[in-house]
């Protein structure tokens, strides 16, 4: 049996085949690229010893899907293929809620249709929107979300749920993300945004290897301990593993499940900065700008109920996470381009 993972050829998919093909699975790729490069994949093999079986194309391409699922014997999606950039999809929210929402909602009827309902959906820490409480629990009310991207999160996580009400032999899974930064360890894989990156730690790496001249740190005046923003960031790895956890609980016959995958613990930009200079002793120059519109001050979560339920705790610290951060860009400068 194999697993479908959708966007698996970008940032967190990518360390994701390498964990389930060292856990055994099989892993079959479907993804369009828009984001990523399929180099990424050849790396996934080179670190792996195993073969990926991938699928260039598009999750509204219900053809394409319905002959993958015909030709392939697939047991379970891991479903990350999705635009994910908060700016642009205030600008075009009609591309963002037609790629994610009506893209998702295809992919799941070709699933429904071929006998496959056990999904697991890459959500994010975004639904709780300004959160009611903190550390945020899975109990946390969703909240408003101040982007398009964001709410294409918080509507897809309902049509899950009230798909898998409709028909209890749906599994879904529903992973909130926290801040997820760092590459794989060996430094041949890791995040490769298109232009200037959106995201603290890749705009951090490129400020290191020279490409930009200053990080600009969003907001001094929050009510944090610096008074700048505090995230749970975690090592893409972990994320990965998170993932490997999740479709043991599938097998388990999850229904509808809901984790926070982060570590539980907040850092501040200026922490970020610290800890990415000691961790590689490189100077990264900063000035403080303006906040940033929706942003928030505070957010990291409680994720004691993911090591309850799925036996899974993030293993790598911030240090580690800066240092693979950076022996990714460092060895690549110029992302998976030559
Ligand atoms: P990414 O852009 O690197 O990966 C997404 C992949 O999906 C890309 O390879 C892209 O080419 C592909 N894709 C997009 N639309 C597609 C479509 N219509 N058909 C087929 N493939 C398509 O992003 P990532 O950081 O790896 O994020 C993976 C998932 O996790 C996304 O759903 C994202 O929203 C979610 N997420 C990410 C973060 C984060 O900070 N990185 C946080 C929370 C949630
Ligand atoms: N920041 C800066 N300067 C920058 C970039 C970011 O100061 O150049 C600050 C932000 O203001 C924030 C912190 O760094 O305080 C983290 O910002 P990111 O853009 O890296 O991450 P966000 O927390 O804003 O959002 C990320 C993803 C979202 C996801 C969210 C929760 O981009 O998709 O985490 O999972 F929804």
């Amino acid at each position: 049996m194999a697993i479908l993972v959708t966007g698996g050829a970008g940032y967190i998919g990518s360390h994701t085949c390498v964990e389930l093909l060292n856990a055994g699975y099989e892993v079959v790729v479907l993804d369009n690229l828009s984001n990523s490069s399929e180099k990424s994949l050849g790396r996934v093999e080179a670190l792996t010893g195993k073969k990926v079986t991938f699928y260039k194309g598009d999750i509204l391409d219900r053809e394409l899907l319905n002959d993958l699922f015909k030709k392939e014997s697939i047991d379970s999606c891991i479903h990350f293929a999705g635009l994910k950039a908060v700016g642009e999809s205030v600008s075009k929210p009609w591309e963002y809620y037609e790629n994610n929402i009506a893209g998702t909602l295809t992919l799941v009827d070709v699933m429904r249709q071929n006998g496959c309902k056990n999904i697991i959906f890459s959500s994010s820490a975004t639904v709780y929107g300004d959160p009611a409480e903190i550390p945020i629990t899975e109990n946390c009310p969703k909240g408003q979300c101040t982007n398009p991207y964001g709410w294409t999160k918080s509507m897809l996580e309902q049509i899950l749920s009230d798909m898998q009400k409709a028909d209890p032999e749906w599994n879904v899974i529903l992973l909130r993300y926290f801040n997820p930064i760092g590459a794989h360890p060996s430094g041949t894989m890791g995040e490769n945004p298109n232009g200037i990156p959106n995201n603290l730690m890749p705009y951090i790496t490129q400020v290191a290897v020279g490409k930009l001249e200053q990080l600009g740190v969003f907001g001094d005046d929050y009510d944090t301990p610096d008074g700048t923003g505090v995230r749970d960031y975690i090592h893409v790895v972990d994320l990965a593993l998170g993932h490997v956890k999740a479709l043991k609980k599938i097998e388990d016959k999850a229904g509808l499940c809901i984790y926070n995958l982060g570590t539980g613990h907040g850092y501040s930009v200026l922490d970020i900065v610290k800890n990415f200079e000691a961790a590689n002793d490189i100077k990264i120059p900063y000035v403080i700008k303006e906040r940033r519109p929706g942003d928030i001050a505070t957010c990291y979560c409680d994720p004691s109920k993911a090591k309850r339920e799925l036996g899974w705790e993030a293993q790598y610290g911030i240090r580690e996470m800066c240092a693979d951060s950076w022996r990714w860009q460092k060895n690549n400068p110029n992302g998976y381009e030559e």
